[in-house]
């Protein structure tokens, strides 16, 4: 397993030594998208680039040349000139000068400028490396320079014959996290669970979804972070049960538990938190046997995170629990399905648990990286390596049905955490968001 690359450059040049001598990769950051005429959506970077730039502007394209005997590597922005109007109107660009020394490059250009200069720079390259497949805009601008490239055969140039897919090189490389990472992402976390709490203290019988998801904006935004990683799910009462509600306009009746699955990304890097809690404060007798059951699923999983494990024993050791769970409390009957065994072996806990117990977490909530050793015959689960980012996060979801007993109808419940892979096992990240049932009626009777 390789260790994490520190520092942009550090990355670049980490990736730059994997590359056939003298090869170039072409890193485009994602375009600006119109929402209707003179505005646009939210701008987000694109996360390869930025882990290998940490540049968040627009129209920003990086090069790397790999080294090729005594010619060291190089590497090459691409990004927006100055514009002294534009800059009244959407504010501070870097223009090339600025941004060659705040990202460390060799060079930098502006972006009018790149055609004229890719014939040039893949002139000669056995092979070119870029998300193949992934924008179809690359794909045809490659396509030009390509073109522009054979045009010079007369003159003896070449063009690279081999294209190799870049994403899944950086890919291999985000899956470990620097100290840096780890302490950025400590700090989103942070604010996430300190969300959360506000969100429970903000609660009562009669709120409305969007006015907790208004809490949990709040909390992110006055601790600096730029938005929501993702979608923030507030479901009350039934709405708990639909895994990516996203309406959030319901409001939350007197005994319900409300659902939270929200975290938010701060300096480019994703949080991801899930807790559920009693809208009156207090847990009912059923809905506490449940949360207890989630909750030592969420304990077991927890400690099946140890480097050199498989990946995959998190949800087996999630599964296990839940399922002696559902057959001690008859969610699932025991004549039907038989033993904890049988019950695993015919997937029965689908009924209530249909998700994964986790995903790798990083600049993407669901970050990159193979779950399965593909070099491995039969593709194996992946083992856990110190630095891995993931979350884990069992749950149940329980809707009516004939024999589900009527106590547990439209109770949904996921606890969802933050961490890292450590020597010593999992480092909780998300810890400021209240978890155990004493700590949520507790900080709810506080509010
Ligand atoms: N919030 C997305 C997820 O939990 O995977
Ligand atoms: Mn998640
Ligand atoms: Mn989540």
């Amino acid at each position: 397993m390789m260790p994490a690359v520190s520092s942009h450059t550090g990355r670049r040049a980490h990736l730059a030594a994997q590359m056939t001598p003298g090869s170039v990769a072409l890193l485009a950051t994602a375009p600006a998208t119109a929402r209707n005429s003179d505005i646009d959506y939210p701008y987000r970077h694109d996360s390869a680039f930025y882990y290998l730039t940490g540049f968040t502007e627009p129209d920003a394209l990086l090069v790397l040349v790999a080294a090729k005997g005594q010619t060291p590597a190089r590497a090459i922005l691409f990004c927006r000139a100055k514009h002294a109007e534009r800059e009244i109107w959407e504010g501070f660009r870097f223009g090339p000068e600025a941004a060659r020394s705040h990202v460390g490059v060799d060079e930098a250009y502006a972006i009018d400028e790149l055609d004229a200069r890719m014939a040039q720079l893949l002139a000669d390259a056995p092979a070119v490396y870029y998300a193949l497949g992934h924008s179809a805009a690359l794909d045809a601008q490659v396509a030009q320079w390509l073109k522009a490239v054979r045009v010079q055969a007369r003159a003896g140039i070449a063009a690279p014959a081999i294209a190799h897919d870049l994403t899944s090189m950086l890919d291999a490389m985000r899956v470990i996290k620097d100290a840096s990472e780890q302490a950025t992402m400590l700090r989103a976390a942070t604010i996430s669970g300190q969300a959360h709490a506000r969100a429970m203290r903000a609660a009562a019988p009669g709120v409305f979804e969007y006015a907790l998801e208004a809490e949990l904006l709040y909390e992110f935004r006055r601790n600096g972070a730029q938005a929501p990683a993702y979608p923030s799910i507030v479901a009350a009462g039934a709405n708990a049960c639909v895994l990516h509600y996203s309406a959030n306009n319901a409001q939350a009746q007197d005994g319900d538990l409300v659902l939270i699955d929200a975290g938010c990304e701060l300096d480019s890097y994703a949080s991801d938190i899930t807790r559920t809690f009693p809208v009156n404060g207090v847990f009912s007798a059923p809905q506490r046997q449940l949360y207890e059951l989630v909750l030592a699923a969420q304990a077991a999983a927890l400690a099946a995170v140890v480097p050199g494990l498989p990946y995959s024993g998190i949800h087996d050791a999630a599964v296990r629990v839940l399922t002696a769970g559902m057959l001690d409390l008859g969610l699932l009957a025991r004549d039907q399905v038989g033993s904890v065994e049988d019950a695993i072996g015919a997937r029965a806990y689908q009924a209530f648990y249909m998700h994964g117990t986790g995903h790798f977490l990083g600049l993407d909530v669901h970050d990159a990286g193979l779950y399965r050793d593909v070099a491995r015959e039969g593709k194996p689960s992946r083992k856990l390596a110190s630095g891995m980012a993931l979350t884990v996060e069992p749950g149940i979801y329980v809707r009516p049905g004939a024999g589900v007993p009527e106590q547990f109808w439209n109770i949904g419940i996921r606890i969802e955490d933050d961490v890292i892979v450590h020597d010593a096992g999992a480092r909780i990240l998300s810890g400021a968001a209240p978890k155990t049932i004493d700590e949520i009626e507790t900080m709810m009777v506080q509010a």
